[in-house]
């Protein structure tokens, strides 16, 4: 594509003149390219050979009991704490042998409690979860010698292992008593929040693979549209004012942008939802507090240049994935400059984003398919715990020694499970 005419498409686009014929210009599907150096490469680190995880065998009332009672837990966006125990069953990173192993897995399933809506709740899990824990650590030498250092857990729910939906009441929880020293595994990635500990390693929510790929359109079809979004703009529910939902900024997005052409959105989810993510140049992604909106996943998939909305967010794998190469950060409060922002971009590093979109690699890290492939979001988990070995001689502690108070936490936490 020549530059000078995408150019003259953008100036077309700018006084939103001819819309549909400005963005057919825009961003035809490019070639891929690859980041040189660290960031490209380690998404395609084998983590085989690298550690070794024994995986904790629970009785079934804590995993499959729970699912089987719930098959709706199999698609649900935290569905990866399911997928990421059946995957390592299988995966060769699994020893037998718990004397040789580097990490720990415990598989509870904390987030398969779901309203009649399909909503998670979490009010069960930190029992659900002291109980697995009292049961590892009555049973196995492991986790006393660490008081969990060297276990990790998948904990997907909206702030992860403090397991509560509200913001207010899971700060005031805090992470688990139990969990802080262990390795948590979790889509929530804030900085500077209680929710999010140090070391943790964040990932994509669980987005259905076949489905996605059943809905592949020809990889040179033109992008049409230039900014797309579908979701809620308001918890009307919950949050009728918008201020707090998404922090204010899918309002925003509403408010300034629902009369503009250059912007395609709406709360109605269309049939075509994504094939239109595969005709559009940008697709919004507002994610408020947590990255665990699939629309992430989904951008990055069908090769939308994603706009992160989202201030302080730490995003899915991102030692590994070059976020700020691949997407356009727009603060929180410059969401009424969104259309200037956008249009300001140059088409050159348009271009760029969207062939390192093209990368297959950047795809399969947000993905969980079934079967796993490599390069896909659980070996990006397994080259996360890999890149913290060896573990520090720190963590080993005297026989006898507590450090965590294994009785703290709210009373009702303490009741058995
Ligand atoms: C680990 O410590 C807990 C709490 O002190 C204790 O109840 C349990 O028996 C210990 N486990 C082992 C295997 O000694
Ligand atoms: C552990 O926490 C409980 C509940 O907050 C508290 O009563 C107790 O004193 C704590 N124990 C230690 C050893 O700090």
């Amino acid at each position: 594509m020549e530059i000078r005419n995408w150019i003259f498409a953008l100036i077309l686009c700018h006084a939103a003149l001819v819309l549909t014929s400005c963005a057919v210009e825009l961003a035809r599907s490019p070639p891929t390219e690859r980041i040189s150096g660290s960031a490209g490469d380690v998404l395609e680190d084998d983590p085989v050979g690298r550690l070794k995880v024994f995986v904790y065998e629970l009785p079934s009332k804590y995993n499959k009991k729970i699912l089987q009672k719930d098959q709706r837990c199999l698609n649900h966006m935290f569905a990866a704490e399911i997928y990421m125990h059946r995957f390592l069953l299988s995966s060769p990173v699994r020893t037998l042998n718990p004397a040789e192993a580097d990490w720990f897995y415990t598989p509870v399933y904390t987030t398969c409690d779901l309203t009649p809506n399909g909503l998670p709740l979490p009010f069960k899990s930190p029992r659900m979860m002291r109980s697995a824990i009292q049961l590892i650590s009555s049973n196995w030498p492991y986790w006393n010698r660490t008081e969990g250092a060297d276990h990790f857990f998948v904990v997907p729910h909206d702030f992860g292992a403090c397991f509560h939906y509200q913001e207010e009441k899971a700060i005031e929880r805090g992470i688990l008593t139990m969990l802080r020293r262990a390795t948590l595994v979790q889509t929530f990635g804030q900085r500077n929040h209680v929710c999010l500990k140090e070391g943790s390693i964040t990932v994509p929510p669980y987005a259905p693979p076949q489905k996605m790929q059943s809905h592949l359109i020809p990889e040179r079809t033109p992008r049409a549209i230039f900014v797309y979004f579908r979701g809620l703009f308001y918890d009307v529910g919950n949050d009728p004012e918008g201020g707090y939902y998404a922090r204010g900024a899918r309002a925003a997005v509403w408010e300034n942008f629902k009369d503009n052409p250059l912007f395609d959105i709406s709360t109605e989810h269309p049939t075509t939802y994504y094939e239109d993510m595969q005709r559009a140049v940008f697709c919004l992604c507002p994610l408020g507090w947590a990255p665990w909106s699939p629309r992430l996943v989904e951008a990055v998939v069908f090769g939308c240049i994603p706009v992160i909305i989202a201030d302080d967010i730490v995003l899915p794998f991102a030692d590994a994935i070059p976020w700020e190469e691949i997407g356009v950060f727009v603060d929180e409060k410059d969401v009424p400059n969104l259309d200037t922002i956008l249009t300001s971009i140059p088409p050159e590093i348009i271009l760029r984003k969207q062939r390192l979109l093209a990368n297959p690699s950047m795809k399969q890290a947000m993905l969980f398919p079934q079967p796993a492939q490599p390069g896909d979001a659980f070996h990006q988990v397994l080259n996360g715990l890999a890149r913290k070995l060896p573990h520090d001689k720190s963590i080993y502690l005297a026989p006898g020694e507590k450090v965590l108070n294994w009785t703290a936490g709210p009373l009702g936490d303490l009741k058995p499970w």
